[in-house]
């Protein structure tokens, strides 16, 4: 493998060349330049409109689209810090999970620069990245401290997870069908908001009264925590139905946002304090992706950290929605977790599911 690569592999943290990352799994189409020490030289997301119009993200679109913009994204991205491509120390991308189509385009892309360049490749698994991405040091307020607890709630994921250390990971539960931000989506379709309807969801709810509805509240009071929003987004359907799509009035819309948001809210709330039973090691509480957003949800967390004396972590949206950053600030931790070693991970494949207690690196089947 060494032969593959120039004399300064792996590259030094000392010597501050930056390296390349690519984050393709799901919609953003996202490209990041950084330091060792985690400065950003570059960062640019491309959130895909193409799906608005088709109400959800279409996993052929969604792939055709990454591969329209990920090369003028990352030339852009080395316009900005003002470097070429040789400059860069190692390239990096997320490779699972997520849709299989975008994960092959955008790995295969950085593995094509890191073999044009001389360079190693580094494989990211996307729900570490944003695990890891509290603790990066130039967060505002400073990065988390380990061990700590993550609630990761976007549209693809629905996950608490103890995070003791660098791959260190637990899953303690997931979602047995919708992600918490897919339910936001579909209830915000109901409503007849636009795509993706959890901000528009959540401001609506702002005008609504959110005891108006007593909508299930999946799982809450059983143990474990996992979660369930199929019961949830039933009932609402049939109050919705109720109305007939065409009667319902603003404030019946607004109500019944509310109520379902407020429902969501206490369920987080309740899968936190059993994930903390199940955690006590935990020092902080980290919620991260784009359902973090939301108030209603952070306050409910919040109230939750308070009861256990816990510090609770929010990164800034741009931060706990899907980027780039996360990925290079992850490549770089993989980085300095093993200095001395090779890291290369130029042969292995891209994975739709990479669980996060399987750290294992994954190469491509021999043949
Ligand atoms: O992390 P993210 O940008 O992408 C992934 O899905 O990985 O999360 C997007 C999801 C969408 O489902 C969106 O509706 C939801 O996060 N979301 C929200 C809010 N902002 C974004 N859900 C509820 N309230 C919000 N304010
Ligand atoms: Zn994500």
């Amino acid at each position: 493998m060494t032969a593959l690569f120039s004399s300064d592999f792996p590259p030094s943290l000392d010597r501050p060349a930056p390296l390349l990352a690519i984050e393709s799994s799901c919609d953003d189409t996202a490209c990041a330049i950084m330091l060792p020490d985690g400065q950003i030289c570059a960062d640019r997301i491309y959130s895909q409109n193409e799906h608005a119009a088709l109400g959800g993200v279409v996993p052929e679109i969604a792939a055709r689209a990454h591969l329209a913009h990920l090369p003028d994204l990352v030339t852009q991205c080395l316009a900005d810090a003002g470097y070429q491509l040789a400059d860069m120390g190692a390239f990096a991308a997320t490779t699972g999970p997520g849709l299989i189509g975008g994960l092959i385009v955008g790995s295969h892309y950085a593995k094509g620069l890191a073999l044009s360049m001389n360079r190693p490749f580094i494989a990211i698994n996307h729900i570490e990245a944003h695990a890891l991405m509290a603790t990066w040091p130039l967060m505002p307020g400073g990065g988390a401290p380990f061990p700590f607890l993550l609630l990761l709630v976007s549209g693809g994921h629905c996950q608490c997870v103890a995070v003791r250390n660098i791959g260190d990971y637990t899953l303690l539960g997931s979602t047995i069908d919708d992600a918490a931000g897919e339910a936001f989506d579909k209830v915000a379709k109901m409503l007849g908001l636009g795509w993706p309807g959890g901000p528009a969801l959540e401001k609506l709810a702002r005008e609504g009264d959110a005891r108006k509805w007593d909508f299930p509240r999946p799982l809450i009071g059983r143990e474990g925590c996992d979660f369930s929003f199929s019961g949830l987004k039933t009932a609402v359907s049939r109050v919705v139905s109720r109305f007939g799509a065409e009667a319902l009035t603003r404030r019946d819309a607004a109500d019944i946002a509310g109520s379902f948001q407020a429902s969501v809210a206490r369920v987080m709330a309740d899968r936190v304090r059993n994930a903390l039973s199940a955690f006590p090691e935990a020092k902080n509480i980290v919620v991260a992706g784009g359902v973090a957003a939301n108030q209603a949800i952070r306050t409910s967390i919040e109230a939750v950290a308070q009861e256990r004396g816990l510090p609770l972590f929010v990164p800034p949206v741009r931060y706990c929605t899907d980027n780039a950053v996360m990925i290079a600030w992850a490549a770089w931790q993989k980085i300095r977790a093993h200095p001395a070693a090779d890291i290369n991970d130029l042969n292995v494949a891209p994975r739709p599911r990479w669980p996060l207690d399987d750290m294992r690196p994954h190469p491509f089947a021999p043949g």
